[in-house]
């Protein structure tokens, strides 16, 4: 059965209305933030102003003897922050950690009305959807939660890119999914040492052609991973993003790394550092000159049908649907 997009219906007797349509957000970065760190919480209220999603973490790179204070300090500062149209996020611990049940009780019965999406780290297969989708449904009727709280599930091991498709039907409870470039490399044994972007040893070597230098160049170890998980997304009505990257002095790849994703299909990616907020604003916002031109393609067309020819370029039906895309987008910044 194939639900409309971003429609859910509550499992459980008890749960609120049974049909609820929720708005479209702009989600261009995923701002993780430490909560068990008291200054970090601090500066929430200001971050939620400048970012479209902050994301409480509660797994990896937090200590194992900080786990609660982070769930607590997660629900402190949700409890503590007006977000208005800001998203907010968990990152709870994966499913078979000793950490998840409470992660989600305690969050759900605490601050349940204000989450808006949960990230499930590790997601393997649809059996781990539907026991998150189960739980966060006894959870939503039990503390009278008003809206239902969406899955995202991190796409991060060889045996979820295998059953992304599944995944990414499993639920109408789905908001999205992003790729784990760094549990994938280990999950797939990659012979690297990094949070996400290239390796300079991952490349291609031109011919040589007498008298000149060899071509060499690297290439994009992530493009077949985030291909299918966009596929995967688009086809079920969810949104794709690239994860993390965590050379954290180096703008200039990261942006690129953005980029790519973002001219595939993504619609934002983590942003694990405050610079790179400014980073994640600029690539996944459309830019100026790429909106007037598709702008001009609209006008050109204005049933959607037919071909024209603009600067040279055939404009046909399948042009203006590509158009329509960022002019879409162009509006939901601009609101
Ligand atoms: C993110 O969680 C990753 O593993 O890259
Ligand atoms: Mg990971």
């Amino acid at each position: 059965m194939k639900l409309a997009r971003n429609f859910y219906r509550p499992l459980a007797i008890g749960a609120p209305e049974p049909y609820r349509e929720l708005p479209v957000r702009l989600e261009r970065m995923i701002h993780f933030v430490p909560p068990h760190i008291e200054k970090v919480r601090a500066k929430v209220p200001d971050l939620a102003r400048d970012v479209d999603v902050v994301l409480g973490n509660l797994e990896d790179a937090i200590p194992l003897d900080a786990k609660e204070a982070a769930r607590e300090g997660f629900i402190a500062l949700a409890k503590a922050t007006d977000f208005g149209q800001t998203g907010l996020w968990t990152r709870i611990n994966a499913l078979n950690s000793p950490w998840v049940l409470d992660d989600l009780t305690r969050i759900v019965a605490e601050v349940g009305n204000k989450l808006d999406v949960v990230m499930a780290p590790k997601i393997e297969g649809p059996w781990d959807i539907h026991y998150l989708d189960q739980l966060l449904a006894q959870l939503e009727a039990k503390h009278q939660v008003c809206k239902p709280i969406l899955i995202h599930a991190i796409l991060e091991t060889a045996e979820g890119v295998k059953n992304v498709e599944a995944i990414a039907a499993a639920s109408p409870r789905m908001h999205g999914m992003s790729l784990g470039p760094a549990d994938l490399a280990a999950s797939r044994a990659m012979k690297t040492t990094r949070v996400g972007g290239g390796h300079p040893d991952y490349k291609v070597v031109a011919d040589p052609v007498e008298g000149q230098p060899r071509a060499i160049a690297q290439q994009d170890l992530w493009h077949y991973t985030i291909a299918k998980m966009v596929d995967a997304c688009a086809a079920n009505g969810l949104k794709a993003f690239y994860g993390p990257f965590g050379d954290f002095s180096d703008a200039e790849a990261c942006e690129a790394q953005f980029r790519n994703a973002f001219l595939l299909g993504c619609a934002g990616a983590w942003t694990l550092h405050p610079s790179q907020i400014g980073i994640a604003k600029k690539v996944y916002s459309p830019d100026v000159a790429e909106v007037k031109f598709a702008k001009r393609i609209l006008e050109a067309m204005p049933d959607g049908s037919g071909a024209v020819m603009l600067d040279g370029k055939m404009q046909d039906d399948a042009t203006w649907k590509q158009a329509k895309v960022i002019v879409d987008l162009a509006r939901i910044v601009a609101a």
